[in-house]
Order: C-alpha cells, then structure tokens, then sequence
C-alpha cells in the first residue's frame, strides 16, 4: 500500500509538473494555450545572489511573465575545464529563484554574448576560428553547450522536467555578421541548429537575428522597433527577444535614455502587427562588477535606462 502510494505520488507530480510548450504561426502555447508573453532581461552576474528573489519579484509585480538571461561563458569558465558557478555565477541558484517566484525563464546560452565575447584561452587555442566551421571552435561550443544543458536538466529546470525554462536559445544575432562567413557560416548555423537539437531540452530553441534559422529553430527579432519583422517559417510566432529599453553607457557618453512614449508606441505597433512574445532588454541592468565591464570604455554600470535600476529600485 505504501509503495503503491509512493508510485501513484511520482506519477501524479510528473503529471502536475511538466509542462508541454510547443508553438504555431500566431504564439507561443504553454499546455496547448496559445500565450502573450511578457518577459524581460535580468542577468544573474550583474547582481548579488542576496538581490535576485527582489529583482525577480519587482519584475513579477512589473507584469513579466518571464525572466530571460545569457549563460556568461567567458565567466564561468575561465581556464579551459575549470569552472566558477559560485556566488553571482551560481546559474542554477538563480533558475530556481526564478522558478520560486512562479515565472518562466528564457535560457539564452549562445554560448556567444555581444559584450561578453569568450574567454580569452579560447582565442588562444591552435586552430581557432570564432563562430563558424571549425573543429576546434565546434568542439568547445559544443562541450560547453553541453554541460550548461547537463547542468539544467539534473536539476531538472527544463518545462518539459516541470521547471520554470520555457525557451532555450543558440548562437546570438549570427545573422547580422554571417556575411563574410559565406558557405563556411551557413553550414555552421546548420550545425549550431543540429546540435542544439540533438541535446533534447523538450522546449523550442530560439535563433535571434537569424533569419535562416533552420526548422525547428525559431528566429526572433532584437531591436528598437520590431513591428515589421515577419519570421522566416509560417510555423514561427512573431517574438522580439531583445526590446531595447536603452543601451550600454560608453565613458564620457550620455546616460542612455529612450522615452516611454517611444518604446509605448513601437510596442502597440508590434501587437498590432501580430506579436506574442516580447522581452525588455533589460528589465535589471546592474553592474559589470570587477573588471568584466568590456570594452572599448564601456562603464560599470549597465543601468540600460532599465524599468529598475542598478540598485533594483524602481526608477521613479
Ligand atoms: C568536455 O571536454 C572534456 C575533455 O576536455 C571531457 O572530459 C568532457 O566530458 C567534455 N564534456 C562534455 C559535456 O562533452
Ligand atoms: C518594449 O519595452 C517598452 C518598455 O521599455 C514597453 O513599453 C513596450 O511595451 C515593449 N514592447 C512590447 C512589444 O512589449
């Protein structure tokens, strides 16, 4: 009897727990309901572990339904196979402060970021070309890629395990500087897509800026305005992955600032035309804490003209 108990108990949390997501050509669907998705941009290294469950609250009374992030290569492995997870590195602590919260989660893994680049060693290895067909570049996308993924899934994180993680994604915006890759950079996105495939996270995988996403990988737009973006497969719902609410400061440069008559605007203009999935970049800037702010002259604070400052307050 109490086995049967313990049996019945797995099978109806399975059951209670994961989460089917899938999509059409109109949205997202979370358990077969298409949905309108609110999300925004908070990245787990530019705050404190101790900052994370208020930020994400602030974000949930803001009316996100979702908190989106980059997996931070260039921090987390620092030397080839060693890694650093702790404190405001701690990815999965922050997953499940998401998931505590009760929103969804974007997991952007690249493992390329914009600002963020690569660790250096990798520049360093014999052989590398960056982000396209190359072995030895592929191997290690592949090898990092892989045990972030690993990583997730033990802690069963994935919506398709019952967890918060409703999109993953590969590469980043590859699309606007594949040019000069020519057949060498179409293969490589081909790849990127098989791969991501092949690692079976049970939720769709998005490929922002990418507009020969192959099927089934989602291409996505980022920008200041993303009414006129219309995806490259019927199958694929209208989402903007990056909203730009303002952007990095440079030293000696203005404080970033969009008004909210504009983004108020381009984001009537995007549902009107269609869109389902919207993400503010960023909803919680923060702070490039050390010296990982980047460059050339980029400042420590990554305040972004965020809804919320560097401090996680409300900007009044
Ligand atoms: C990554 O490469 C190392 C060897 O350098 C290997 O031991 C490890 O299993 C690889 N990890 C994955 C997830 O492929
Ligand atoms: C884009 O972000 C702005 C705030 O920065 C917001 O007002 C607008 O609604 C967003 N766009 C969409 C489509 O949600």
């Amino acid at each position: 009897m109490a086995s049967l108990r313990f049996i019945l108990c797995c099978v109806l949390v399975n059951c209670a727990c994961a989460t089917i997501v899938s999509h059409d050509g109109r949205a997202i669907t979370i358990d077969g309901h298409r949905r309108v998705l609110l999300s925004g941009s908070i990245h787990y290294p530019r705050s404190t572990p101790e900052m994370w469950p208020d930020l994400i609250k602030k974000g949930k009374e803001g009316g996100l339904d979702a908190i989106e992030t980059y997996v931070f290569w260039n921090a987390h492995e620092p030397t080839r196979r060693q890694y650093d997870f702790s404190g405001k590195l701690d990815l999965i602590r922050f997953l499940k402060t998401i998931q505590d919260e009760g929103l969804y989660g974007v997991l952007r893994i690249g493992p390329y970021a914009c600002a963020e680049g690569f660790p250096v060693w990798l520049h360093n290895m014999p052989g590398m070309v960056f982000r396209t067909t190359n072995k030895a570049y592929m191997d290690e996308m592949q090898n990092f890629t892989t045990m972030i993924v690993d990583m997730v899934k033990k802690e069963k994180l994935f919506a398709s395990q019952g967890g918060p993680i409703i999109l993953a994604q590969i590469e980043n915006e590859y699309g606007n500087i594949m040019g000069p890759y020519g057949e060498a950079g179409k293969s490589y996105i081909k790849w990127c897509a098989n791969m991501a495939q092949a690692l079976d996270v049970g939720v769709p995988w998005i490929m922002c800026q990418q507009n020969d996403a192959p099927q089934p990988m989602l291409n996505t737009c980022n920008g200041f305005y993303c009414d006129n973006f219309t995806p490259n497969n019927p199958n694929t719902p209208k989402m903007w992955t990056e909203n730009w609410t303002g952007w990095f400061k440079q030293w000696g440069g203005k404080n970033p600032h969009r008004t909210t008559e504009d983004v108020a605007f381009s984001v009537a203009r995007f549902f009107q035309r269609g869109g389902t999935f919207n993400n503010y970049y960023m909803y919680h800037g923060g702070t490039n804490f050390d010296r990982t702010a980047g460059g050339p002259y980029i400042t420590t604070s990554y305040d972004y003209d965020a809804p919320l400052d560097e401090y996680g307050k409300f900007k009044l």
